[in-house]
C-alpha cells in the first residue's frame, strides 16, 4: 500500500501556545507515529515574512517552534521535519505557479479580503493601504508547499480551507495547461481535536492576547492559569462544567474517568481556586517531561539544526528532480543540440 502524504506547515511568527498543542501539534505527532502515513511537517518561515518583519522574531519563533516539536516526541524517522527556507525548489514552484493562478482567485481570499474591509471601514480611500504582495499572493506560496511534495491530506485549521481550495484550482490548471504532475490535495479538518478557550474565555488566540504559552515555567504557568475569568459563584455552590473555561481546558488533558470525577466535583461545587489549583497541576504533570526536553534542546541549539538539515535533505531528494520536471514541462530548460 502507498503511504497517504500527509503535509502541513507553521507559520514561524510566535511562541507556541497550548492551543496550538491541543489542536495541530499533538494530532500531528500522533500521525507522524503511523506508519500508514508519510508525514511532511515544516516551518513556513517564508509564510512569516507576510506578517513579521522582525528577522529577530521569525529567528526565534522558528527555533522554539522546532524544539517544541522535537520535545513532544515526533518520529523524524518517520516524519519529514524541514525548514521551508531550506527547500529552494518551493518558491521557484511559487513562481509557477504564481503564472498560471488567476489574479481574480487571488481577489477571492479570506485574508486579502478581510485587509481590504478592514481599510474601507476605517475610512481609508486607498482599499489596498498596507497590504504587500505577499498577503496578495500568500495562497499561492502555499499551494506551492503542497503541490511540491504531491501532498494527499493537508490538516488544517477551519480558516485554511480556502487555501486549500484554491491550491486544488491552481493544480488542476497547471495540469490542464501543462499535463498531468500535481495530485490534488485535501483539507482535513479534524473534528475532534479541541478548540481551548484562553484566558478570558474566547477561542485562545495569539490575535486576542490569551495565550498560555506552551511550556511556560511552572510559576508563570500557574500565574497564568489562576488569571483565567471565572463567575462570581461561592464555593459549596454547583457550578456548571459545560460552561466553564477551566474545564474546557481541562477536557483536553484528562482521560473519561477524571473527566467523570470532575464533574461530580463540579456538581459538588469545587471552589474556583481549587479547580485552578487541580488545572495547574494537571497541565503541569502531563507538560514537565517534555518541557525539559525543551529546555535541553534550546540549550543545544545544533542538535535541532541537525535535525532540519537532515530533514532538508530528505525533503530536497523528492523536490529537486520534481523541480527538474517541472521545469521541462513549462519550457524552462538548456538549448538542446
Ligand atoms: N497558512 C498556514 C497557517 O497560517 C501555514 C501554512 C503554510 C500551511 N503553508 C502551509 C499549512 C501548507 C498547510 C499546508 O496556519
Amino acid at each position: 500500500m502507498t503511504k497517504a502524504i500527509v503535509l502541513t506547515g507553521i507559520t514561524t511568527t510566535g511562541t507556541p501556545h497550548l492551543g496550538n498543542y491541543v489542536g495541530a501539534i499533538r494530532p500531528a505527532i500522533a500521525a507522524s507515529k503511523d506508519e500508514n502515513v508519510a508525514p511532511f511537517y515544516f516551518l513556513a518561515d517564508y509564510h512569516a515574512l507576510i506578517k513579521c518583519q522582525e528577522p529577530e522574531r521569525v529567528r526565534q519563533s522558528s527555533l522554539e517552534i522546532a524544539a517544541t516539536w522535537l520535545a513532544l516526541g515526533l518520529d523524524t524517522s518517520n516524519a519529514v521535519f524541514y525548514r521551508q527556507s531550506d527547500v529552494p525548489e518551493i518558491t521557484e514552484l511559487a513562481w509557477m505557479l504564481t503564472c498560471v493562478a488567476s489574479k481574480g482567485l487571488m481577489n477571492r481570499a479570506h485574508a486579502y479580503k478581510a485587509a481590504v474591509a478592514d481599510n474601507e471601514q476605517s475610512g481609508e480611500n486607498d482599499p489596498d493601504k498596507g497590504i504587500n504582495m505577499g498577503l496578495f499572493s500568500y495562497p499561492i506560496l502555499m499551494a506551492a508547499d503542497i503541490l511540491m511534495f504531491n501532498a494527499n491530506k493537508v490538516p488544517v485549521g477551519k480558516d485554511q480551507i480556502q487555501h486549500i481550495e484554491m491550491a486544488r484550482d491552481i493544480a488542476a490548471r497547471f495540469n490542464h495547461v501543462y499535463g498531468e504532475h500535481f495530485t490534488l490535495p485535501e483539507a482535513v479538518v479534524d473534528a475532534q481535536s479541541a478548540t481551548l478557550l484562553g484566558l478570558d474565555g474566547r477561542k485562545m488566540s495569539k490575535s486576542y492576547n490569551n495565550t498560555i504559552p506552551l511550556f511556560e515555567p511552572e510559576k508563570k504557568l500557574k500565574k497564568l492559569i489562576n488569571k483565567i475569568k471565572t463567575n462570581s459563584l461561592e464555593p459549596g455552590e454547583p457550578k456548571d462544567p459545560d460552561d466553564c473555561t477551566l474545564f474546557s481546558i481541562y477536557r483536553s488533558f484528562a482521560n473519561n474517568e477524571q473527566l467523570q470525577e470532575m464533574r461530580q466535583r463540579y456538581a459538588e461545587g469545587i471552589a474556583w481556586g481549587e479547580m485552578k489549583r487541580e488545572l495547574f497541576e494537571h497541565i503541569n504533570d502531563h507538560i514537565t517531561p517534555a518541557r525539559e526536553r525543551y529546555e535541553a534542546l534550546l540549550g543545544a541549539p545544533e542538535h535541532i539544526e541537525q535535525q532540519l538539515q537532515e530533514g532538508a535533505e530528505k525533503a530536497r531528494a523528492v523536490s529537486a528532480p520534481f523541480i527538474k520536471e517541472l521545469r521541462q514541462a513549462v519550457g524552462i530548460s538548456k538549448i538542446s543540440i
